[in-house]
């Protein structure tokens, strides 16, 4: 028997059941529910995960009181400040930041798999031009499992580590080119000169006419911001990931599913809301109006909500805010642009929410999607692009989880119960005239 225990009482004549508590490293503790149903009959009922840790987990750990999160016991401060996006991949895959020799092996591992098969290329005139950026790349990672029939057996360590290195090192170059069918230009092949971001911004914004320099502030921010994206516990897609791979399917068709959940605006999809908001305020008349559209989001009839406020965990500052946030006044002071409108709208729309007794009874904050918006903007990123690029930098995150899961002793295919509450059992009644 576990040190801790948690016992539960019924009041319906069911005996009680002691459980074993495990101890979590830092966080919460966790009652191992998990004999429930064959010593009760009884299922918990926890609908969004409320109270329900859905695995153990080495990866990312998030303390939304303190408005903490680190990756592999790293805080992201420290690693947005002291390593790249790559590095960063490095830890979350493999638990710990390479050596130099190994970094350089990595390295150049993902930066010789960027080309995507040309056959992509034919793939993608499939698409309507209009079409949503997360619904080609949904459909064009969706149909890379089928350019890699090698990539089948997610049991298998090789494929899973192939699978790793081939989705990091072609996100960028599909991201890039779902961008560039949209406008029209013709795809850039990446450039394995070019840093990881460099080689993004290159293949978003290069043509074949002229020459490219990449700027060296907003490959900062860009991989600064694939660095605060690239992980974050159980959310949504992650767990999406989870629960798809759970099911033995390959690795590649997993990530596809969790790119089709970050789409949402209550997820990844919030930046390019942040951002729609801020311009739809502006053109309203900007900061005179700040005060009604406040009491609008105030209004719970209105459905309208503060996009880029609030998050499920962190019921404090989100730590990736306070980087957004700094890094925004960087790119927009390297671009000249100290001034721009929607950069102001969005700082006094946040002093006066923070102000405000509905946010602050609430515990509703900024979270990274607030700023992430006008800096991709700033860098010349257009916002149906934010959530691919959210998509780019959490591939990672969910390449880790899946690997994790798929190693766990104990995994076992996700399969969520439920309390039924529709009809009894009835029987069809015979047709008149049949
Ligand atoms: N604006 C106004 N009110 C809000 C907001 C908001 N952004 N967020 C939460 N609230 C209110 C709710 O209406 C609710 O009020 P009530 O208690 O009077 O009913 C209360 O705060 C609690 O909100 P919930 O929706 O229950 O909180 P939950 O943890 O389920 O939701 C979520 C978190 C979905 C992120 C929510 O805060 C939200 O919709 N925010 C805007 C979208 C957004 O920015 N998403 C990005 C998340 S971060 C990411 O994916 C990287």
């Amino acid at each position: 028997m576990a040190d801790k225990t948690a016992t539960l009482t019924f009041s319906d004549g069911t005996p009680e059941v002691t459980f074993p508590i495990h101890q979590s490293s830092i966080g919460p503790d966790v009652v191992d529910i998990r004999t429930l149903y064959g010593k009760s009959g009884k299922f918990t009922f926890d609908p969004g995960f409320m109270s329900t840790a859905s695995c153990a987990s080495t990866i990312t750990y998030i303390d939304g009181d303190k408005g903490e999160l680190l990756y592999r016991g790293y805080p992201i401060d420290d690693l947005a400040r002291n390593c790249n996006y790559l590095d960063v991949c490095y830890l979350l895959l493999y638990g710990d930041l390479p050596t130099p020799a190994e970094r350089q092996r990595f390295d150049s591992l993902i930066l010789h798999h960027t080309m995507a098969h040309e056959q992509i290329h034919f793939f993608m005139r499939g698409f309507r031009r209009d079409a949503h950026p997360m619904a080609v790349l949904t459909g064009l990672v969706g149909a890379m499992s089928a350019f890699y029939p090698d990539s089948m057996n997610v049991h298998d360590p090789k494929v899973r580590e192939t699978s790793a290195i081939r989705l990091i090192a072609k996100l960028p170059t599909l991201v890039a080119m779902a961008y560039k069918y949209s406008i029209g230009e013709p795809y850039m092949y990446p450039d394995n000169t070019l840093s990881y971001a460099g080689n993004v911004l290159r293949m978003l914004f290069a043509t074949p006419c002229e020459q490219f320099v990449v700027n060296p502030v907003l490959e900062r921010a860009l991989d600064r911001i694939l660095i605060l994206h690239a992980d974050h516990e159980q959310n949504a897609s992650t767990s999406t990931v989870r629960l798809c791979a759970s099911s033995g399917t390959n690795p590649i068709a997993a990530i596809a599913a969790g790119i089709a959940c970050l789409w949402g605006p209550a997820h990844g999809g919030a930046n390019e809301a942040c951002l729609n908001m801020l311009t739809q305020l502006q053109a309203q008349g900007g900061v005179e109006k700040i005060g009604e559209f406040i009491s609008q989001v105030k209004d719970k009839t209105s459905s309208i909500r503060l996009m880029g406020f609030g998050h499920r965990v962190y019921k404090n500052y989100d730590p990736r805010a306070k980087l957004m946030r700094e890094t925004c006044h960087e790119v927009l002071g390297n671009l000249g642009l100290q001034n721009d409108p929607l950069f102001k709208l969005a700082m006094k729309l946040e002093q006066i929410a923070l102000e405000d007794d509905y946010f602050i009874s609430r515990k509703l904050y900024p979270n990274v999607d607030y700023y992430s918006g006008i800096v991709q903007k700033a860098i010349g990123i257009p916002p149906q692009l934010f959530t691919a690029i959210f998509a780019l930098a959490r591939t990672i995150g969910w390449i880790a989880q899946l690997n994790e899961m798929i190693t766990d002793p104990e995994y076992k295919i996700g399969r969520p119960r439920q309390s039924y509450v529709g009809e009894k059992l009835r029987h069809v009644k015979p047709y008149a005239g049949n």
